[in-house]
């Protein structure tokens, strides 16, 4: 990451931008409006990935809002632009997402600080690890004078694709659940236990695992997924005695949604109790899903029709920063159409043609909100 953060900030200061990575190892550049005491726009993505991942999602955002910049030319915007890099989107290490930008909203707490990773390193270490200063992160929070957040991304899924359209707007993002759960058995000898008196912590996982897709295949809308396990003391000849599964359930209704999880959860107990186990389940996450600010959508809408495109509207079953800044300034989404639908995987990847359509709408969309009466008043939500 502090290779990333050294090459991006080679392209953006000769832009005009000051770059610096602010406590909670988001990376922050800003490029100076035309006037003094100007509101501020805030547009960028995430830094951060998923194991194996691919080339784009997140990246692409970040060097999507660069681009604009570069395609400016050197003209400045009645207001300042601020360029970000988001660290921690995608909660792979601390099973935690969008700790980056939780930092902007001040939502990074001590709770947060001190949870662990898989190695027993905190939140709080890795960030001083990272050479940055814990203590600091309330200064990552959003400048009072920014209004809005703009975020280019892969649309990560088919839609656009079956629509043959390349941009979209986005007008709502799904919400999300992340849990961790602990089947507990007992460890025992893999050639002399009899078959009927085991208590296998991952052949229980394995039974609840198959009724997570099951429910979700039966349930309309409905994402529920077990993306990883882990098995203790994880040997071939020793019968499991712990096994830790992750669960990701995601719905466009928040009611689906948390019946669903608890559904879910209920019948990991059930599963345990007649195997004779226990299970403990962690709640990591529950994120509601959000609205994106209509205004800026409709002026996203505007901007792809002007470059010859047809919009189209769309809700995110992904997770995205925009949630998080959505919290506190109207925040809007662009997605670019994803080939394949292919995301979360190196074979990911998005059409240069796209990319230079996106690349065009966001100049235009900067150029349309530079009249717009957002940035007429520096009064923000937050
Ligand atoms: C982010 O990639 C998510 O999991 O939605
Ligand atoms: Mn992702
Ligand atoms: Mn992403």
């Amino acid at each position: 990451m502090h290779d990333v953060h050294r090459e991006i900030t080679r392209w953006l200061e000769p832009l005009g931008a000051k770059v610096y990575i602010d406590a909670a190892g988001n990376m922050r550049a800003i490029y100076p409006s035309r006037e003094t005491a100007a509101s501020g726009l805030l547009v960028g993505s995430h830094l951060d990935t998923v194991p194996k991942a691919g080339a784009f999602d997140g990246i692409l955002g970040v060097m999507l809002a660069i681009a604009c910049l570069e395609a400016l030319g050197g003209e400045k915007l009645p207001y300042v632009v601020e360029v970000v890099g988001f660290s921690e989107e995608e909660g792979v290490r601390f099973g935690i997402p969008f700790i980056g930008s939780r930092a902007l909203v001040g939502r990074v707490d001590n709770d947060l600080l001190s949870v662990q990773d898989a190695r027993g390193i905190s939140v709080r270490k890795a960030i001083q690890d990272f050479g940055l200063d814990p203590r600091e992160i309330g200064h990552a929070a959003l400048y009072p004078e920014t209004c809005v957040y703009l975020e280019f991304h892969i649309e990560q899924g088919p839609v656009l694709e079956k629509l043959g359209l390349p941009l979209a707007a986005v007008e709502a993002i799904a919400g999300q659940s992340r849990w961790e759960l602990t089947f507990l058995g007992r460890a025992n000898h893999a050639g002399t236990t009899p078959m009927d008196q085991r208590f296998d912590a991952l052949a229980a996982a394995a039974e609840w695992i198959t009724l997570v897709e099951q429910v979700a295949k039966t349930t309309p809308g409905l994402f529920a997924t077990v993306g990883s396990v882990e098995a203790r003391p994880g040997a071939t000849n020793v019968i499991a005695a712990e096994a830790r599964v992750t669960l990701d359930v995601r719905h466009r209704d928040e009611a689906v949604r948390s019946r669903a999880v608890e559904h879910l959860i209920e019948r990991a107990e059930g599963v345990a109790q007649h195997r004779g186990l226990a299970v403990r389940s962690i709640q990591r996450l529950n994120q509601p899903a959000v609205v994106m600010d209509s205004f800026l959508t409709s002026q996203i809408e505007e901007a792809i029709r002007n470059t010859g495109c047809t919009p189209h509207r769309m809700v995110s079953g992904a997770g995205h920063d925009a949630m998080i800044l959505a919290e506190k300034v109207p925040s809007a989404m662009i997605f670019l159409r994803t080939p394949g639908g292919i995301s979360h995987d190196p074979s990911e990847s998005v059409a240069i043609d796209d990319v230079a359509k996106a690349i065009e709408a966001g100049v235009r969309l900067l150029h349309q909100l530079a009249s717009a009466p957002t940035f007429h008043s520096r009064t923000c939500r937050a």
